[in-house]
């Protein structure tokens, strides 16, 4: 996605060897306008499959996003859940997500109201990195019975190892960046 790549070479930040930070228009400002855009392009990707139920995403960078995926297919969007809350009680299917990046581990959790056998589900998160986060969600589907449509990732670092492990799955995955490298401080993408 061209605009999406222009975004990340004026705004992103290389952070030592393998780190982009894009707080000004996803991780933490929220540029609306772009997330717009992203819903839209996701659309295009998935939206000729089977009929989409759902979205799914994990909290909270994968949201903005997901929102808007949801807004364009016309369907409840559900993040899953990091901490546990008062309210979510014990009716819920749950996986443990490890973070390589900073070296903890997350338990996520949906409702069991939120997910079930007759949902098929497009999943949508901001970054696919190691897979974790992803790998957690098609555990959870796996438990509720639902199936999956595909994976919409909006920024991929295609040199970490999840896109490999969703590739080895024969998942559908559609990234709108594919980040090859990072040189001297800047992106290099996969080139199509
Ligand atoms: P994984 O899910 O692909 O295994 O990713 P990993 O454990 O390596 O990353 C942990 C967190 O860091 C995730 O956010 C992921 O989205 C984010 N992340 C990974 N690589 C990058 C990067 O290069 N830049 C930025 N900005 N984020 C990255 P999270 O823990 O779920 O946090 P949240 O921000 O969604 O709350
Ligand atoms: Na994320
Ligand atoms: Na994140």
């Amino acid at each position: 996605m061209k605009l999406l790549e222009e975004r990340i070479e004026k705004d992103g930040q290389v952070l030592g060897e393998n780190v982009l930070k894009v707080d000004s228009f996803l991780n933490h400002q929220v540029d609306p306008m772009l997330m717009d855009a992203i819903g839209t392009e996701f659309y295009q990707l998935f939206a000729g499959d089977k009929p989409i139920t759902k979205i799914l995403t994990v909290e909270s960078s994968g949201i903005a996003p997901a929102i808007f995926t949801g807004l364009k297919f016309g369907v409840p969007v559900v993040f899953a859940r990091k901490h546990k809350s008062l309210t979510l009680k014990d009716d819920v299917y749950s996986s443990e997500v490890f973070s390589f990046t900073k070296q903890v581990s997350n338990k996520i959790s949906i409702s069991h109201k939120f997910l079930n056998q007759a949902d098929r589900v497009l999943i949508i998160d901001d970054f696919l990195a190691n897979g974790q986060a992803i790998e957690g969600l098609l555990d959870i589907i796996g438990q509720a019975n639902a199936s999956l449509a595909g994976v919409g990732v909006v920024i991929e670092k295609s040199f970490q190892k999840g896109r490999a492990i969703l590739d080895q799955k024969g998942i559908k995955v559609e990234s709108l960046a594919r980040i090859k490298k990072f040189a001297d401080g800047k992106v290099i993408f996969v080139e199509e």
